[in-house]
């Protein structure tokens, strides 16, 4: 996912948007450039493939930047044209005079890209962004000439306006021109910006994680608002030049949450900050006193949610696994029909949504373009769409009609672990919240809550047998294939523990219920094979064991997630991670743990970039 910071002020620019890029690498990238305008109107660019490293370098070693207090930079995912110097951002128009950043996809800039050649404009890139910097320039050409407009207005402001009424598709975008070296322009439709508002200074961003070192005051721009920053100014509006009064929101985190500290890997540090996420995402709406979730971003829906008659929960990857969790959760606790689907799926069927029906976006990042768009057709079709999200003011938690926050803190690690559990404790809460609401007794209801609450406990609990997970890790970290089972709430588990595993060791994992592997995958059980199983004490406990039983018999090895004081396991396994007993509704959210940590183990061990996996983005803004 690509990644823009930009910067007008009294400091110098190039320090600071590097730092800022480099906090915005978990996004995922394969190339990146700056361009910055001195105080004499001159506009200079630098681009490079690869790190950032690599364009700091040949800022530093070969072409150094002029001191300059205005500029922006950009950390490039390929998606229109390969990742080369050449299509890395920023794109200028053919006379040098704007530089632009862009997230998102022009879809119609090859009919831009032809009329504007057809004027004479020489492309050099195969960027769909170029197209939308030329547009800019050859309008700015255009209003240059015209002498009706007022005194004091940008140009700069309506060439941009002028060419996003030509642009279809998506953008997040900063633009620079230096006719104009004191004024930054930024832009937004459906990509994510943030203008952070400092003293005298703006540092805009795609996230957070760039800004917060500089304030903790921002603007969240909406879809289709634009805002002109000078130092000591700024003004927010339509691109129809309509004036939005701007709202100034508070950070939800300080700089510290996004910082790596002791550890070693973003991903072992958020493994690790789960009973502390899963502590904030509780706190004020669970009271296992009266037997009482609180959810303030459903106060205006409590009564819709009671009467619904079907639940549709929907993301992706991790997200959607926590869905399967969910799905469980809302037909056990608040026995109301759910289903749970792909968002990439939901958006495309042409799905049935009777009245009464309430669809559940659940994603960590608020910005994945399939669950955004799932959750556009359910409202479209008249759902009462709810989210589950974690980033503060991302595009879902502003889309949806009401919502819940994780209260996670930021997940940096490419692969997903504190955002799944805090989504399995929101969506367990909201089992509750409607369930209490139904048929679900004070009794049943605080006994839940009781155990949630006990849970980050339970979960440090877990984390001391980190050793142990590493080890079984170590063990088994060359087999190029392994299975996780589970039944029934882990079921979903052993999909997730599947996916943390592939994605960042890049071992081929598959999960599934422990019954599905009689009807074909068991002919994949060789000697030595190893297998997880999730055997926690529950409903199903004998069932898994006799699926134990037919893995050892074809010679898997058997890797058991059990619980505390479960004597009989050890004669069924070859390794076993204990998790602390609890309500089997609560279960995932333990016996997910030691699955994460083998993962990471397993990642490491076999010298994986744990933090920014091969090919992966954090979060997939783009279909
Ligand atoms: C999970 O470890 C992966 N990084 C990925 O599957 C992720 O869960 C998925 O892309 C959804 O992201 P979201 O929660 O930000 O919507």
């Amino acid at each position: 996912m690509c990644g823009i910071v930009a910067y007008v002020g009294r400091k110098i620019a190039q320090p600071l948007l590097i730092e800022g890029l480099k906090r915005l690498e978990y996004r995922g990238y394969d190339s990146a450039g700056i361009a910055v305008i001195d105080e004499r109107g001159g506009l200079h660019v630098r681009r490079a493939v690869g790190r950032i490293s690599v364009l700091e370098e040949s800022i530093t070693e070969h072409e150094p930047l002029p001191g300059a207090k205005i500029g922006m930079a950009h950390t490039r995912w390929a998606t229109h044209g390969a990742p080369t110097e050449v299509n890395a951002h920023p794109h200028t128009d053919d006379v040098g005079r704007i530089a632009i950043v862009h997230n998102g996809i022009i879809e119609n800039y090859a009919a831009l890209k032809k009329l504007l050649e057809e004027k004479g404009h020489k492309f050099k890139s195969q960027t769909d962004t170029e197209a939308l910097a030329m547009l800019i320039g050859d309008l700015y050409e255009q209003i240059k000439f015209q002498n009706h407009l007022p005194a004091g207005t940008s140009l700069l402001q309506r060439a941009v306006q002028a060419a996003l009424h030509e642009v279809e598709g998506t953008y997040g975008i900063a633009v620079v021109c230096k006719d104009e070296p004191d004024t930054l322009i930024v832009a937004r439709k459906g990509s994510p910006l943030i203008i952070g508002v400092g003293d005298d200074e703006y540092v805009v961003a795609s996230d957070a994680s760039a800004i917060v070192e500089h304030t903790q005051q921002v603007i969240y721009l909406n879809d289709n608002e634009m805002a002109v920053l000078k130092p000591d100014t700024f003004r927010t509006m339509t691109i129809d030049d309509i004036d939005v009064s701007p709202v100034i929101s508070q950070l939800e985190n300080k700089l510290e949450a996004y910082e790596l500290g002791d550890y070693e890997h973003y991903m072992l540090k958020e493994i690790f900050e789960q009973p502390t996420a899963v502590r904030n995402c509780l706190r004020g709406r669970a009271e296992p006193r009266e037997g009482r979730i609180i959810l303030g971003g459903l106060a205006d829906n409590a009564r819709e949610l009671v009467k619904a008659k079907r639940f549709i929960l929907t993301g992706q990857g991790t997200a959607w696994h926590a869905g399967l969790v969910g799905d469980y959760l809302m037909e056990d606790l608040a026995k109301v029909v759910t289903e749970t689907t792909y968002a990439s799926e939901f958006r495309y069927r042409n799905p049935l949504i009777e009245e009464n029906t309430v669809v559940v976006a659940i994603s960590q990042s608020g910005e994945t373009a399939d669950t955004l768009a799932a959750l556009r057709e359910a409202k479209e079709k008249g759902a009462l769409a709810l989210g589950v999200v974690n980033v503060v003011g991302s595009t879902i938690a502003r889309e949806v009609d009401g919502g819940i926050y994780l209260h996670a803190g930021p997940e940096i690690g490419v692969a997903s672990t504190k955002a799944f559990t805090c989504q399995c404790v929101v969506l367990t809460m909201l089992s509750l919240f409607v369930g209490r609401r139904k048929f679900m007794s004070q009794q049943q209801c605080s006994e839940l809550i009781e155990g949630l609450c006990k849970i980050p406990d339970q979960i440090e609990q877990v984390l001391k047998q980190n050793d142990a997970c590493r080890d079984i890790a170590r063990h088994f970290c060359e087999r190029e294939n392994w299975l996780f089972l589970g039944r029934g709430y882990h079921y979903p588990v052993a999909l997730e523990g599947a996916l943390k595993l592939k994605e960042i060791s890049y071992i081929h994992a598959e999960g599934m219920p422990a019954a599905e592997m009689k009807h074909g995958p068991i002919a994949l059980i060789n000697d030595g094979m190893p297998v997880v199983f999730i055997a926690t004490q529950g409903t199903q406990y004998e069932k898994v064991i006799s699926n134990i039983e037919e893995v050892r018999a074809r010679g898997g090895k058997i890797i058991a997630v059990a619980t505390e004081g479960d004597k009989n396991i050890r004669r069924h396994s070859d390794h076993i991670i204990y998790v602390p007993d609890t309500l089997e509704p609560l279960q995932p959210l333990l016996s997910v743990v030691p699955l994460q940590l083998i993962a990471y183990h397993a990642a490491v061990a076999r010298g994986c970039n744990v933090d920014k996996p091969r090919n992966l983005a954090k979060s997939v803004t783009v279909e």
